[in-house]
């Protein structure tokens, strides 16, 4: 049977993942699932942990669930390793939306600051990991989801030795769901071609059945109850004038940067109301940890679908699934450019409909991305270069200079103080620094 490594076990999101098991395992008969978590993640291990076992035994399967510390036994022999950590804990997470509020720069969790600092904590433990899938499991695939899952991937391809790794993400997902919803057809129906990077993704051109209905849908954007597709993010909707002209479709990140103003202003207000998203979800997860305790419940409960991440087990699972059947359908996903968009380094990481075989995700070339997406698309993607660098050599210039070129931040000396207070206030978790 298949043994699945999963790190950072203890997440809200592995009942999600459990199901996928549960739902696929015809094609894809899991026999092991190991759940790996630190000392600090020890109560939520336990308590998701027998939940998965107890979703298991209602389904009738023999799938072994492991709960461990022990990070190098979860990976021994595994055959897909899932990452789903999360360094420094929601806590982090919160100082990453607190901090650069202060400087009136946005505070997102994968975006500007946070995002470069979320990159600067998770990177280090990713290419440890990858270090020990070398020797402990080598012919493992990597399915990283831990953000920003972009630049993790990136460092990953150019910093470790693992060439078999790719990224995920539910926004593509939740897009092809979303515009289902709005053109109230199946989903199996719709399909995207996806373009871009890790939430900088366009949808080139969406189809019913294999007729393009990019019109109808980019009038429906327009609708800030259309515009995003995950529950993070609230949708404000887009100018018809210029979504029109945009031509593409966009994903909810992108409002961060076409809506800059109005997002940062909206998200100023609700750190000081509700609190930021971290503080949300905390509360949140409290909520879902104490339903997840009650030892009558055997599935995965729909208050899991007020997080972002909703669709993440279709997503995993189903790249799973068709790397391991050799299955050849088209799935969005992170993975090593090699030439498929045009003026990106053949070795970055970019998020591109793929055609996914054994040997992995195959690119779909896509040439030169249209000329009013393309600038923004490479700005980010050196944005992720050179955090990814200042992660690995732990070069204080570089971080500066990565969040001076980020289009959120407004000039080179507010770059400077976020990184030096962030620096500070995580220092715990950025020992290359
Ligand atoms: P979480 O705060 O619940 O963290 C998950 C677990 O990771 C916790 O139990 C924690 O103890 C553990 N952990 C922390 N450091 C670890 C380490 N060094 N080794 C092993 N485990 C460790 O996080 P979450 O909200 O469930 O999200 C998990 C991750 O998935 C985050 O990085 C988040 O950004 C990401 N995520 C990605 C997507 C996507 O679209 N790619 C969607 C949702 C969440
Ligand atoms: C989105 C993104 C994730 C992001 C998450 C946040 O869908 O794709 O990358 O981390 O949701 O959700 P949360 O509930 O943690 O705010
Ligand atoms: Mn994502």
């Amino acid at each position: 049977g298949i043994k699945i490594a999963t790190i950072g076990g203890g997440s809200s999101y592995t009942p999600e993942l459990v199901e996928g098991f549960i739902k696929r395992y015809d094609e894809l008969p899991v026999s092991e699932l190991w759940l790996v978590d630190i000392e600090a993640g020890k109560e939520k291990l336990e308590i998701v942990g027998n939940l998965a076992k107890r979703m298991i035994e209602k389904a009738g399967l023999p799938i072994e669930v492991h709960l461990t510390f022990d990070r190098r036994a979860a990976l021994k022999d595994a055959d897909f390793v899932t990452t789903q950590f999360r360094v420094g804990l929601l806590d982090a997470r919160a100082k990453d939306e607190r901090i650069p509020l202060k400087y009136g720069v946005l505070g997102q969790e994968t975006n500007g600051p946070g995002g470069l600092f979320k990159g600067l904590r998770t990177i280090p433990v990713i290419l440890d990991i990858c270090k020990d899938i070398e020797e402990l499991c080598p012919n493992a695939w990597l399915i990283n989801f831990t953000n920003p899952a972009g630049m993790v991937t990136e460092a990953v391809l150019r910093y470790s030795n693992i060439k078999k790794v790719v990224g995920l993400c539910n926004v593509p997902i939740g897009m092809e769901m979303g515009v289902a919803k709005l053109l109230d057809v199946d989903h199996s129906r719709i399909r995207i071609d996806f373009a871009g990077l890790n939430h900088m993704v366009y949808g080139l051109d969406v189809y019913v059945d294999g007729v393009s209905v990019k019109d109808k849908v980019i009038d429906l954007l327009t609708d800030p109850n259309n515009s995003s597709f995950v529950k993070n993010i609230e949708g404000l909707g887009w100018e018809p004038e210029f979504i029109k002209a945009l031509n593409v479709l966009t994903c909810p990140y992108h409002m961060y940067y076409y809506k800059t103003k109005d997002m940062l202003e909206k998200d100023a207000e609700n750190a000081k109301s509700e609190g930021t998203r971290a503080e949300v979800v905390q509360r949140l997860e409290k909520e879902l940890f104490e339903l997840y305790q009650d030892q009558n419940l055997a599935i995965k409960p729909p208050q899991l679908e007020k997080r972002g991440g909703a669709y993440y087990s279709d997503a995993a699972v189903r790249l799973i699934t068709s790397i391991y059947t050799d299955k050849g359908d088209i799935q969005p996903v992170n993975t090593r450019n090699n030439g498929a968009i045009a003026g990106i380094p053949d070795d970055s990481a970019v998020e591109v409909s793929c055609i996914i075989t054994k040997d992995g995700p195959k690119p779909i070339t896509i040439g030169e991305l249209p000329v009013q997406v393309q600038g923004l698309v490479q700005q980010i993607k050196s944005f992720e270069r050179i955090s990814a660098e200042a992660a690995v050599t732990g070069d204080y210039n570089k971080a500066v200079l990565a969040l001076t070129i980020n289009p959120l931040t407004p000039s080179d000396t507010i770059a400077k103080e976020i990184v030096n207070e962030m620096l500070e206030a995580h220092k715990e978790y950025l020992p290359q620094f």
